[in-house]
């Protein structure tokens, strides 16, 4: 059985990225995503472990100046889930990590494999950078959309640095390099994954 929180949160998560999604690419791998959720998979049951990096969370996640209603959503069932969720370093590659990287990130896995839904199809988490930390370069084969929650520069392939902004997303195609680089704010973003055509 999917927990409350849990379900509140992929509804929320659903119509966020849905109303903020721009490229093709990424409508088409959220609709196979959000499709897939439809049916739960094993709950975890795990207790749920911070980070330092989480003294970031509250200002990260502070909704008081934020309008838009669907990010406002998934921020509220993201803050309630969250106590549930194990949050740990980035595994693999830390090609270009800043300096402190290893003090100053945390990431945790929402459903996914090591997620508080275990599931190998869909990959949705959240990533939190203290500020001025530059996130390691990184490819992975799912392809994957941001939806990013603060200020802070995402890179791709051999493009320049860009700021999507709050509510703005990023669609990465299967292995592409990319990273991400917070300012003078911490950076939230919440990614999602199609790994339905990589399971094991
Ligand atoms: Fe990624």
């Amino acid at each position: 059985m999917r927990s409350q929180t849990l379900t509140d949160f992929l509804a929320a998560a659903r119509a966020a990225f849905m109303s903020k999604v721009v490229a093709p690419e990424a409508k088409v791998s959220l609709s196979h995503i959000f499709t897939a959720l439809e049916s739960p998979g094993i709950m975890s049951g795990a207790t749920g472990a911070r980070l330092p990096t989480c003294a970031h969370l509250a200002e990260a996640t502070d909704i008081k100046n934020l309008q838009d209603v669907s990010l406002r959503r998934l921020i509220e069932t993201f803050l309630a889930l969250e106590p549930d969720l194990q949050w740990g370093l980035r595994k693999g590659d830390w090609t270009n990590a800043g300096p402190g990287f290893a003090e100053s990130h945390a990431n945790a896995m929402i459903v996914g494999p090591g997620g508080a839904e275990r599931r190998s199809d869909v990959w949705i988490g959240v990533s939190l950078v203290a500020p001025n930390i530059r996130y390691p370069d990184h490819t992975h084969p799912p392809e994957e959309t941001y939806l990013v929650l603060s200020p802070g520069q995402f890179m791709q392939g051999a493009d320049n640095w860009v700021e999507p902004g709050v509510g703005g997303t990023l669609y990465n195609p299967p292995g592409i390099l990319h990273a991400m680089l917070s300012g003078d704010a911490p950076l939230l973003a919440f990614w999602a994954l199609w790994a339905e055509p990589y399971k094991a």
